[in-house]
Order: C-alpha cells, then structure tokens, then sequence
C-alpha cells in the first residue's frame, strides 16, 4: 500500500471538533474559517467521482476547530442508497449535482461548484446542505467552469457556460457578487469545444485557453463517461480566445502549443503583450492519470504539469510559450484579491519532488516570476493540498501572509491544517485531525465578520 493511499480513502465520519492539538503557533491574528471541498466516499472509478464533502478550519486566538460534512445532494442519495453514481469518470445516468470542486462566496451565500451547472448551497456555521441555487435567469449551460472569477477591476463574477447543440457555444457571463444578478457578455461558435477546466480574465479580456482535448457531444449524450467522451487532437494545437470584456467581441484567437491544462494560474497586460500563465503538460495524460487505480498502481512517474507562460503579442498570430520553472506544479493559487488579472511576482501550488517522483503532489511550491526561484516545503510520505493565501493584517509585500495548507500524513494516515510562513515556507505550525482528509482540490479563506 502507498503511504498516500488513505488520501484516496472514504472518510464516513462527520464531526464537530472544538480545539484540534497544534504543534508550534497558529497566528492569533488569523480569525475566520478555511472551507475546503472534495471527494470523500469512493467507489473506485476516478478520483473526481468521488462524493462532495465541505470542511471547514475555523480559527480564532491561536485555536483551530474543525468540522466536516456530505453536501446531501441527489448524488449523495443515489449513492447512499446503493442505486449508483455517475460523474466525470464513470458513465451512466449523469447529474446529481455532485459539487465536490469548489467554494464560491456571494453575498452572505456559501456556494459548492462543479462543472455541471447546478449549484449547492451549504450553511457556513453547521455546513448543513440548503439545496439548490436559485437563478432568476436563463444563461444556456450544459456545462460549466468551478472557476469562476472575482474580477477585481470591475468587482463583477465572471464565469462561462458550455451549450452543445447544433453549433455549440460558449457563453461568458458576469454575475453580480451580490444579487447574484447574471448577464451575458457575450457568446461564442465552436464547431469543436473542448474541456476547459478554467480561463483567464486581465483588465479589458477573458481569456479562453482552448487546449486541444475535445468533447465529442455525440458520446456524452449517448451515456459515455466524460472523461471518456474526450477526444486528443495535439496538431489542434491550443487556442486562446481573446475576448473584449467591455463588447464580448472574440478580438483574436491566438494559437499556442499543444498540451494540457486544468489551471490556469493568472493572467495580465503588459505594455501591447497579454500573458497568460498555466499548469500545463504535453499530453492529456492528466485526466487518465486519475483514476484511482492509476494513481495508486506501482508504476510511478506520472507526467506532472509545469509552470508555463504564453507571451500574446499584437500582430503575431503564435503565442510565444516560456516555461517559467524546472519544477512541477499544480493547484496553483496567488494572492488572488490583490492580483488576479494584475502583473504579479509570486505563485504557490503543489508539486512533486523531482528526487522523489510519486503520482501525486509530495511538496508545496512557491515560484518567483520574476526570477523563476522555487521554495519548497517537503516532508517524507508527506502530501499537501492546493495552498491559500492569507495576507497578514497591514500587509505591503505581496507575500506577506502564510500559507493553509490540509496536509495528509502518509505515515499515520491522519491530516492536519500546516500554516507556513509565504515569504520562506517555513513552518509556523499545524493543527492535528484525529483522522484522514481524503485529498481534496479547492477551498477559500474568510473573515469572521464574513462568515
Ligand atoms: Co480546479
């Protein structure tokens, strides 16, 4: 057995944990909640199958509390009560809302996100599931990104939908971070969509990073798994779709090299260039590479993305393509309020030590842009989780925060919260669960005052 199999491992437990052990400090000035989301009752298949559970990381003068919960979606019941599931990687009946991706905040609403376009309500204090959604208006979406974007320069949400019909089409829309108010900004014809797990926003576009990985509608209708209705094209190439915010005009599309990527890590203007920076690799090895039998088998040595950065320049039709870091990396984050869409220095994510391949994430990455020096937190038969940023009170530096991080311990098969140092990646300290988290993908911080 690997010492990371517990991550891939059902956790049946729903607790309610007041004051987890720390060992070293956690910062008294962090008070608020970490939520995270990600799969925790498996049923073999793929990783991104598995059912939705929230967690939550409360803290507050140096005290840590923990919970944890099942979203009770239909998915869940269906699983529950033994009639079967369906999802990314498993085909059948699809649906479900099984929304294991990702956390959106609107308002006072605490939302879990996935790319089928339902959306699940939780409550933030007892992470009980309230239900669906409710959008008062009809934006066409057969699928979705669990990315959506908090667009700093206009303070609006902006995400896009899949339609597949006769002619497909994407639909990029914004949402009002308040009254949850949507508005097309405006659609685009695709004769060939392909799976886009994110996209990039800068101060006047959306970016539509179009690797060639292709969903063959006629499959997914006809009761084909997702992951198995996807077609590689590599002389595609991949296609960036520059669209105007302000006309939903599509003003280029630019063509890059091939490969694959679930994130995109941030994207700006700088002078007439556009940049578009992602965890990309060669192949689309990276959906295969998922399933649960894979990533436990005995071969190791898995393609990892790498850190790579597309130059858009005006006039020139081939994006120019730089790999930023010799470093593996993968659920990027940045310090996201203050940067997305802005030239910025400094990215985090997670990574596997080139000493120690294994198939999946074994260290924590910060990568410096400018300069392309890596720091890295590893422990043996240690594996973390996509890192969030938090800044420190009064701030100035970019970097000045820590790091949260839901670490599992391959060793003792059990998790904690490990709170690093974001200028070093030093440890300031940890939080110990009495249990595994099984791994999960994205979560978000917030204050007290706004939970
Ligand atoms: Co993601």
């Amino acid at each position: 057995m690997k010492p990371f199999q517990m991550g891939l491992t059902t956790l049946e437990q729903e607790v309610n944990l007041e004051a987890l052990p720390v060992r070293g400090r956690i910062p008294s000035w962090l008070s608020g909640a970490l939520f995270r989301n990600g799969p925790a009752h498996f049923q073999g298949g793929h990783w991104f199958d598995g059912l939705a559970m929230i967690h939550k990381f409360s803290f507050k003068a140096g005290v840590v509390s923990y919970a944890n919960r099942f979203l009770r979606t239909e998915a869940y019941r269906r699983v529950m009560s033994g009639s079967g599931s369906s999802g990314f990687g498993t085909g059948g009946a699809r649906g479900g809302n099984n929304a294991n991706v990702s956390i959106l905040k609107i308002d006072h609403h605490f939302l879990a996100l996935t790319e089928s376009p339902g959306v699940v309500e939780f409550d933030p204090a007892d992470l009980s599931t309230k239900g669906l959604f409710p959008f008062d208006d009809e934006i066409p979406a057969h699928m979705t990104t669990a990315h959506p974007h908090l667009d700093i320069h206009t303070g609006q949400i902006i995400n896009f939908t899949v339609q597949f019909g006769k002619t497909n089409q994407y639909h990029v829309y914004t949402m009002d971070p308040v009254t949850a108010k949507r508005r097309l900004i405006g659609s685009v014809e695709t004769h060939e969509p392909t799976y886009m797990h994110s996209f990039a926003v800068t101060q006047r576009y959306v970016i539509l990073v179009e690797f060639p990985l292709l969903i063959q509608a006629a499959m997914l209708a006809g009761g084909h798994s997702f992951a198995d209705s996807l077609a590689w094209k590599a002389e595609r190439g991949t296609r960036l779709v520059v669209m105007n915010k302000a006309t939903g005009n599509v003003e280029r599309i630019v063509q890059g090299e091939a490969g694959f990527g679930y994130h995109v890590i941030n994207a700006f203007e700088k002078g007439s260039d556009i940049i578009v920076d992602v965890c990309m690799s060669g192949s689309a090895a990276a959906i295969t590479n998922l399933y649960i039998d894979q990533m436990t088998s005995e071969a190791e040595g898995q393609s990892h993305p790498k850190f790579k950065r597309f130059i858009l320049s005006p006039g020139q039709p081939d994006a120019r393509c730089e790999v930023l870091s010799p470093e593996t990396m993968e659920l990027p984050s940045i310090y996201y309020k203050q940067c997305n869409g802005r030239d910025y220095r400094y990215a985090y994510g997670i990574s596997t030590s080139s000493a120690r391949p294994e198939n999946v994430s074994n260290q924590l990455i910060k990568i410096d842009t400018a300069t392309g020096q890596a720091w890295i937190w590893h422990e043996e038969d240690n594996y973390p989780g996509e890192p969030v940023f938090v800044p420190t009170p009064g701030a100035i530096e970019e970097d000045g925060g820590v790091l949260l991080s839901v670490v599992l311990d391959g060793l003792q098969g059990k998790s904690y919260l490990l709170v690093l140092d974001a200028k070093n990646l030093e440890e300031i300290g940890r939080a110990e669960v009495p249990h595994h988290i099984p791994f999960g993908f994205h979560g978000i911080y917030t204050d007290e005052r706004m939970i």
